[in-house]
């Protein structure tokens, strides 16, 4: 992507009565005051046609920066039901503001592309960015880079390291990791044996749905027999529960960090012939996704997590409208069981 260059236009003290004498030209021109001789005359016409593209840009420029804004969003990749969705819900906010044009770009699960993308948004100027990060460590330096520039990034779902950003916005995924601990023990009379299929770790909410799960577990008997890293990703949560079911012949309780995690544990164990046997939870709840597993009897749990995109539009616009914005903005999350999902699920509380 190319840099816009700004026509730039001298002024210095002796050019000054050239410009003056270029104004003169217009305003006698404006009134009709000019021969047709005056105006063709080379040297007449140059300074005119400069006064004019001066007065031209500086209309644009007033203009411009109030009529269209220009956001950049790196979305980490777009194999995942649930981002396809973020994507989507940014889509339906901004094209509901034309004064918003949105650049979306697929970092198909690869850091350095991710990288790239941030670079490039950087490079082209554009008036704010969003991304949502595949993993923090990678993503840090370019986002501080255009904070440090003057352009305002919003950080979505996924956090960076620090605090060079302008906001962060998602769900609190500590929380959810505690609500789905208490609910797994009570649903299991405070024992059992539960194999935890854990989210990509390099990535926050891995590390917060896995710590706030632990912690709600500490004063249990419940035991954690096998767990592993599937990356968020529906085959291999399959595979790593292929080994679980091979090594354990008493599972009680899968709980995986999102609903296709729990998903590919399901298929693992329903080819096995033990899927009546484990009660298997997740998170997310995409109503075409986790709430449906939910309705079908496929999850005992799901909880909602929501993609943020219409809020990050919504906040994007305070921003470029130079409001000040809270750093985190953080919404609530329900739970889905069979029991209350035709009322809609149940906000969780804490
Ligand atoms: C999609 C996803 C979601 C999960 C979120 C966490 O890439 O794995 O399923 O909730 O990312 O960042």
């Amino acid at each position: 992507m190319t840099v816009p260059v700004e026509p730039q236009i001298m002024i210095s003290h002796k050019n000054i009565p050239k410009l003056f004498a270029a104004w003169r030209l217009c305003v006698r021109l404006i009134q009709w005051e000019l021969t047709i001789r005056e105006v063709v005359s080379m040297k007449n016409l140059r300074l005119m046609i400069l006064v004019l593209c001066f007065i031209l840009s500086a209309c644009g420029r007033v203009y411009g920066q109030k009529s269209t804004w220009t956001i950049g969003m790196s979305q980490c990749n777009l194999g995942e039901p649930w981002r396809v969705q973020m994507n989507a819900d940014i889509k339906k906010a901004a094209d509901a503001h034309p004064e918003l044009k949105v650049i979306f770009k697929d970092a198909q699960n690869d850091n350095l592309r991710q990288r790239a993308h941030i670079e490039e948004f950087i490079r082209a100027g554009v008036d704010l960015i969003m991304v949502s990060p595949k993993e923090a460590a990678p993503l840090t330096a370019p986002v501080r880079d255009a904070y440090m520039k003057g352009i305002p990034v919003i950080v979505i779902d996924r956090r960076i390291l620090g605090e060079d950003y302008t906001c962060f916005i998602g769900a609190d995924n500590k929380k959810i990791g505690r609500a789905a601990g208490t609910w797994i023990a009570e649903k299991l009379g405070g024992k059992g044996r539960v194999v935890e299929m854990k989210g990509l770790m390099t990535s926050t909410p891995g590390q917060d749905r896995n710590s706030g799960f632990r912690e709600a577990l500490k004063r249990t008997q419940i035991e954690i027999i096998f767990e592993a890293d599937m990356k968020w990703l529906e085959p291999n949560a399959r595979k790593e529960m292929e080994s679980a079911l091979a090594r354990f012949d008493k599972i009680d309780l899968v709980y995986a960090h999102n609903d296709p995690g729990a998903h590919g544990a399901f298929l693992a164990a329903k080819a096995a012939g033990r899927e009546k046997e484990i009660i298997f939870v997740g998170i997310d709840a995409l109503p075409h996704e986790g709430q449906m597993y939910v309705k079908r009897g496929i999850l005992g749990a799901s909880f909602e997590y929501p993609t943020g995109g219409k809020e990050s539009v919504e906040t994007a616009l305070r921003i470029l409208e130079g409001e000040k914005v809270a750093k985190e903005i953080t919404f609530p999350s329900r739970v889905f069981t069979k029991e209350n999902i035709d009322k809609g699920g149940e906000y969780l509380t804490e």
